[in-house]
């Protein structure tokens, strides 16, 4: 069999984040501007190669895919994508997983389920109708709670993702653990990366999770908890609520030594490391003469050259971002 994933530092590489576009129907202010500029379609992988390449990944030894976007389910026959790699699930794959806003699972939890996935993690920063508007600039708020029903509904585990932001949805965050932990969901805060170019200064909300995990204490106890998904989150109980608290803690407390992943955009762009670096261009390698072969080699070329850690700082986080493209072209 072809030899599994290490890398120069020998991480082990077991887990792709595939994000299968960047279109998105929520304009999340930390994430893009009010004007996005998204992709011209031809530029994006279609689903047949997106499929593709998942094989090729597995064959590496892939053993866990997380779908993500810009927002998965608003890509068109999605649930084909879903389902051809749902059945590799007990196979070659361990876990199918997606990332989403929440807004269309009201029509997709059940299908999602019955491909295969087990769990998904589903953004939510605040539950004021009012901040959620602001924030996503949007007004589907009653949508994604619908979504976040339906999927509970369908047996799947939600994790409720939750980006800490000041003078935004600092002051909401107690108020959405303690929502989530009473629904039986875990949640993760995440500090906000300066990704892409944004029409707010990030400077202006930038919010330490140090800083929240100390105002939590106030109230609650927490205490580390050994459970791990193998994603980037730092777990811990909380005694008053019964439920999880993950902090993933890109700029205050790096994790990239546990590094297990890497990440294809949806026009095939392989990333080695979310925080930059060079990248690999797997559409070339899938559209050559000899695909299979030359995604291996992508492969082998993406292990010599991924990074040891990124390097995200807050200094960064003025006008100019650390890094030119978007979190929703990456996939996170
Ligand atoms: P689990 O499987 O539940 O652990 O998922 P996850 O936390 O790996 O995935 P999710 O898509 O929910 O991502 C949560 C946050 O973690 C997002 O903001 C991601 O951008 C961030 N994240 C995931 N992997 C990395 C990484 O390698 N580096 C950095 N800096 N952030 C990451
Ligand atoms: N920094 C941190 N998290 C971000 N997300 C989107 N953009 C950023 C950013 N710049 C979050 C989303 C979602 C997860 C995949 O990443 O809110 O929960
Ligand atoms: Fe869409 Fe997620 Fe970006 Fe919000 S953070 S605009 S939901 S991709």
């Amino acid at each position: 069999a072809p030899a599994p994933l290490v890398d120069q530092f020998n991480r082990r590489i077991s887990y792709l984040r595939l994000s299968v576009t960047d279109r998105c129907d929520l304009r999340c202010t930390y994430c893009m501007p009010e004007k996005m500029q998204f992709l011209p379609r031809a530029e994006v992988l279609t689903l047949e190669e997106l499929y593709d390449l998942s094989r090729g990944f597995m064959e590496r030894g892939i053993t866990k895919i997380r779908l993500t976007g810009g927002e998965p389910l608003v890509r068109r026959d999605m649930m084909q994508l879903v389902r051809a790699i749902g059945r590799h699930i007990g196979g070659e794959l361990e876990e199918l997983t997606l990332t989403t806003n929440g807004t269309q699972l009201g029509k997709y939890a059940g299908e999602l389920a019955q491909a295969g996935v087990r769990r998904v993690n589903i953004s939510l920063d605040t539950l004021d109708p009012a901040v959620f508007a602001r924030l996503t600039r949007r007004d589907s708020l009653a949508d994604v709670l619908d979504g976040i029903e339906a999927a509970q509904a369908a047996g799947l585990h939600v994790k409720i993702n939750t980006v800490a932001l000041r003078n935004t949805n600092q002051a909401d965050l107690p108020a959405v653990i303690e929502w989530a932990h009473g629904k039986g969901c875990d949640v993760t805060l995440i500090e906000a990366m300066p990704l892409g170019t944004v029409d707010e200064d990030r400077i202006d909300h930038y919010l330490p999770l140090t800083e929240v995990q100390d105002d939590l204490e106030q109230q609650w106890t927490l205490r580390p908890s050994s459970h791990t998904t193998g994603g980037p989150a730092r777990y811990f109980d909380v005694a008053e609520t019964g439920g999880r608290l993950g902090l993933i803690t890109p700029l205050t407390n790096n994790f990239c030594a546990g590094c297990n992943r890497i990440r294809v955009t949806a026009t095939g762009q392989l990333y080695p490391c979310l925080g930059g670096g060079e990248r690999v261009d797997l559409r070339a390698a899938l559209r050559s003469d000899d695909p299979a072969g030359n995604l291996s080699i992508g492969l082998d070329q993406a292990m010599r050259i991924k990074p040891e850690k990124h390097d995200f700082h807050i200094d960064h986080a003025g006008q100019e971002p650390a890094l030119p493209r978007h979190m929703s072209m990456t996939g996170g």
